[in-house]
């Protein structure tokens, strides 16, 4: 297959990361573009990788005919309006989570991409961590029977620039992971509604401003199952993404925080190494998740998560929202 042409919009951490596996990890694609306002940020990465087209104006780079398909690695606020402008450019297109922010900015993306007939898929990279691929086959085939109890968990290693951290980001960027993990291990019903607890409790100082760093969610899904999904921003030993579901014929329990199979014995204990980044744990599910995109773009396939998927998680959020400012349970609009 000829290779897909990548452009990339943001050139951040993680379109530093997606744009160096465009350039150099897959067979099947090739970045040919970098696009950031913040420039120097473009040309370093375009350095690095050897990429000749910097934009400043990421509305260049979509109008450049050479590129076929774009990532979104920009900052959660700017997504749905990439998705737009890039489906209007009639490019495939990676968009990192979340897609949007507002139901309403979801309903246009999906919109968009419908009537541009392009590709969309989204950054919920835990559905290409192995444990978890394999436990969504599993439930689908029905080898633990109807999920009754369902977890999921993120906890970051470090919180930097706390101050920096816009309001709600617990919900709409990190707990989205897990909000998503559910729905997808839960397949055959929908989000019905939540209970959000919340807190500062690495950063009591910023609460006022409004840093979230700590909650818990239970979620009620449409069959009955009840879910939890957690999320802290200082996991001191290291970064932490786990599940497990609990059905009628068994369990099944996912995520491994070991970075190898390596076992220390000293006079100290028994021990073995953490990931300090989720590009390292979970290296492979990046990677994987990027390949698939550019298939689907090159045989013009439809990718999961899609768009839909974006939506149902997002409306999860922003349930999780409206509960931590009532107190009380608030239901899932979808
Ligand atoms: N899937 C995951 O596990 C995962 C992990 C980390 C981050 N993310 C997501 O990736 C996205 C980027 O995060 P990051 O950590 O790389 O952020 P970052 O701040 O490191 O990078 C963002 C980049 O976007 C550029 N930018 C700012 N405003 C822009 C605009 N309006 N249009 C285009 N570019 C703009 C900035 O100059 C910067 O280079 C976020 O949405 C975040 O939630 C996903």
């Amino acid at each position: 297959m000829t290779k897909v042409k990548i452009g990339l919009i943001g050139a951040g951490r993680m379109g530093s990361f997606h744009g160096t596996t465009a350039a150099k990890r897959l067979d099947n694609a090739e970045l040919v573009a970098i696009a950031d306002p913040f420039k120097p940020n473009a040309e370093r990465l375009a350095n690095e990788l050897g990429v000749s087209k910097v934009y400043e104006n990421p509305k260049d780079l979509l109008a450049d005919e050479e590129v076929e398909a774009v990532i979104i690695a920009t900052p959660a606020r700017t997504h749905s309006s990439w998705v737009i402008a890039a489906a209007e450019a009639g490019k495939g297109i990676f968009c990192e989570k979340p897609m949007a922010v507002t139901a309403q900015e979801a309903e246009d993306a999906i919109a968009a991409v419908a009537k541009a007939g392009v590709q969309l898929q989204i950054g919920f990279n835990r559905r290409f961590v192995d444990d978890f691929t394999q436990a969504g086959k599993e439930i689908r085939e029905n080898r633990i029977g109807e999920p009754q109890l369902l977890r999921s968990l993120t906890r970051d290693p470090g919180l930097n620039n706390a101050e920096k951290i816009p309001e709600w980001t617990i919900f709409l960027e990190t707990l989205i992971h897990d909000f998503d993990t559910l729905n997808f291990l839960n397949p055959n019903a929908d989000p019905v509604s939540v209970y959000a607890s919340a807190d500062a409790l690495i950063r009591p100082d910023l609460k006022d401003n409004g840093l979230l760093d700590t909650a818990v969610v239970t979620i009620k899904y449409s069959n009955g199952a009840i879910a939890t999904a957690e999320a802290n921003f200082q996991a001191v030993y290291g970064y932490d993404v786990r599940g497990e579901v609990f059905g009628t014929e068994g369990m099944l329990s996912l995520g491994n925080i070991r970075m190898n199979s390596m076992v220390r014995y000293t006079k100290d204990g028994i021990s073995h190494d953490t990931s300090r980044q989720d590009t390292d744990l979970l290296f492979n599910a990046y990677v994987t998740e990027m390949n698939q995109f550019a298939n689907c773009v090159r045989y013009d396939t439809t990718p999961t998560p899609s768009g839909n998927d974006a939506k149902k998680a997002l409306a999860i959020a922003l349930a999780c929202i409206e509960s931590v400012k009532t107190g009380a349970v608030a239901p899932v609009i979808l």
